[in-house]
């Protein structure tokens, strides 16, 4: 069975279960601060599910374009990847835990969908925890299903729950579904969710009865729900009797058109280049998704456009170790784009887009590549004088941090001149740097800035200067829905009806240049959210702040809550100009600027 076949049978059998065929959203989530990337196919869903109606009705499938970074690092083995795809059906205060499974063994073992004969599934339920009780009814209904008791596995939270997908929101219990693809059990315990390797998860289903509230607190939610997901790759793979996602149809053409590149290497000869291929691909697939999505980023140093260019620029370091011709990510790109034009045209509409971007990220790598190279070359004459033949972790790191240069490459060069990097004093310096500057699934580091490079923290503080302006002439309506910095310009998105004016345009100019002039001291208490509301600070709306927030004030002119950091006078700023005022989406314009 293909990925679109599933891909279709999914949808098929859903809407013939009476549900409503959804569109899925963007890879770039919508004023949610938790998190850089969907990473489920609920996540586009969570309003629904904590209880707004949603206007297709109570019973929804689609499919939906994921990305989970969390462990980025992994991805290289047989299994791991950065681009999903899931698949998905919900009850939104419709059927519960019985229809949902019943649903779910049909569309399983029916041959008129996916055939999987009985004896190789098993099931997971909820064993109980706290106050959340053991899940005997699913696991009642899987038996009257036909699953037998010796392949129902009662597992506790840390195995059976899911969400919230960020820090707070909708969440519950779950039930998992596994193939079993041994031909014995590995022991007297061997049940689903055994971890010898037998047992692969292809579908989950989730019971949502609770919402993670910012204090930790689940909350019972006044109407139950039920989420469920189902990945393509992993499903695709299993069905077709694979050992690894990368051995199946969907990472075909991608994997001969690397082979072909890389000089007619065969796949599956060499472990090290085999690990590079998959690397390449799947990267390369998040990358054309990312770009070729309607709210594509750039490759950046912040944020999602951070995690980009880190997918980039580590594909490109893997091309180069095969020896692929450059440019060397954009025509495997366009293979993406003509595999997924079907079910994500979108990818089509922004071909050029994503072709020009990534031949540009690849052009100023090589840059970097260049520059690293000679940084090495200065720094090699005091490197040498060390007896030890060590070179610091932290220097490495430095490399790393300035000019994005890679800490293999750099192992690579010290490696040629017999010394070796201290690994471990780099990981650290890496892991303290990872967590300001978290990818996918993890979290971002709220209502902050997750670069803290002068430049940046400069642009920081002028989108506080700015939104306050903003409510100076347009009203305290202008509010804040958005914000993304790069090291080049500042971009504001905030809520009103209309166009700017020039005339409004100029004022908000003067106005935060006035400020930036007046040379006004930036300083920070930490307080109770309430104590910093009632102190006039402005919280954004609809954002999650944690119990004791920051407020940052600038002289007398603005207040906000607010992760930092900031300059510590606006006179470091510049000369703020307004580029561009554009339209975002219904009622949100979009200001697009600059410190010169
Ligand atoms: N939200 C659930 C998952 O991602 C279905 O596994």
């Amino acid at each position: 069975m293909t990925a679109d076949e599933l891909r279709g049978k999914y949808i098929e059998f859903f809407v013939s279960k009476n549900h409503v065929q959804i569109q899925g959203k963007s890879l770039l989530p919508d004023n949610d601060p938790t998190v850089l990337f969907t990473t489920a196919g609920m996540h586009p869903l969570v309003p629904y599910l904590l209880g707004e109606e949603h206007p297709a009705g109570k019973r929804l499938v689609d499919y939906q374009k994921c990305i989970r970074t969390g462990d980025i690092d992994s991805v290289g083995d047989t299994s791991h990847l950065t681009f999903f795809e899931m698949l998905g059906n919900w009850s939104l205060g419709d059927y519960f835990k019985e229809g949902a499974i019943e649903m779910s063994f049909e569309f399983l073992t029916s041959g008129k969908w996916l055939g999987i004969p009985l004896e190789k599934l098993g099931v997971t339920v909820f064993a109980g925890e706290g106050e959340v009780p053991r899940d005997d009814e699913s696991a009642a209904i899987w038996k009257k299903m036909g699953i037998p008791e010796n392949r129902i596995a009662r597992l506790p939270r840390e195995d059976n729950w899911w969400g919230p997908a960020g820090t707070t929101g909708p969440c519950g219990p779950d039930s998992e579904m596994f193939y079993y693809v041994g031909d014995r059990p590995c022991g007297p315990d061997c049940k689903p969710g055994c971890s010898c390797g037998k047992w692969l998860e292809i579908w989950n289903d989730v019971f949502m009865q609770y919402n993670k509230n910012a204090e930790g607190v689940y909350e019972p939610l006044a109407r139950k729900c039920v989420d469920t997901g189902m990945g393509i790759e992993r499903t695709v793979t299993i069905l077709n009797g694979k050992a690894s996602v990368y051995d199946t149809e969907i990472f075909a053409p991608l994997i001969g058109a690397i082979e072909k590149a890389a000089g007619g290497y065969a796949y599956g000869s060499d472990a090290e280049k085999d690990k590079s291929a998959r690397i390449i691909s799947d990267h390369i697939r998040s990358a054309a998704f990312i770009l070729g999505d309607p709210k594509a980023v750039s490759p950046s140093n912040v944020g999602a456009g951070y995690v980009l260019r880190r997918l980039v620029r580590r594909a490109m370091r893997h091309g180069r170790k095969l020896g692929m011709p450059l440019p060397l990510l954009s025509p495997i790109a366009a293979i993406v784009v003509d595999q997924f034009r079907g079910p994500y045209p979108e990818l089509q509409e922004n071909r050029d887009f994503i072709i020009n971007e990534l031949n540009r990220e690849e052009e100023k790598f090589m840059e970097t590549l260049q520059k690293g190279e000679h940084e090495f070359e200065k720094l090699l004459p005091g490197l040498l004088k060390n007896p030890r033949r060590i070179m610091s972790g932290r220097l490495a790191f430095k490399l790393y941090d300035t000019y994005g240069f890679p800490i293999e490459l750099t192992e690579e060069l010290a490696g040629e001149q017999g010394m070796k990097v201290d690994r471990k004093e780099f990981d650290e310096a890496f892991k303290k740097h990872q967590e300001l500057s978290r990818a996918g699934g993890g979290q971002v580091f709220r209502g902050g800035l997750q670069d803290h490079g002068e430049t940046a923290t400069k642009y920081h503080t002028a989108t506080h200067l700015l939104h306050k302006a903003l409510r100076m002439v347009l009203g305290d309506h202008a509010a804040q829905k958005g914000s993304n910095i790069t090291v080049e310009r500042m971009r504001f998105d905030f809520s009103h009806g209309a166009p700017l004016t020039a005339e409004e345009i100029k004022r908000v100019e003067e106005i935060v240049n006035e400020q930036i002039l007046r040379d006004l001291p930036v300083t920070m208490e930490v307080m109770s959210l309430e104590e910093a509301k009632s102190s006039g600070a402005i919280a954004l709306f609809g954002e999650k702040y944690e119990s004791r927030v920051k407020v940052y004030s600038i002289g007398d002119f603005s207040r906000e809550v607010c992760g930092g950091p900031h300059v510590e006078h606006t006179g470091v700023m510049g000369r703020f100009k307004i580029q561009k005022e554009q339209s975002s989406s219904a009622g949100v314009r979009r200001i697009r600027a600059v410190l010169e």
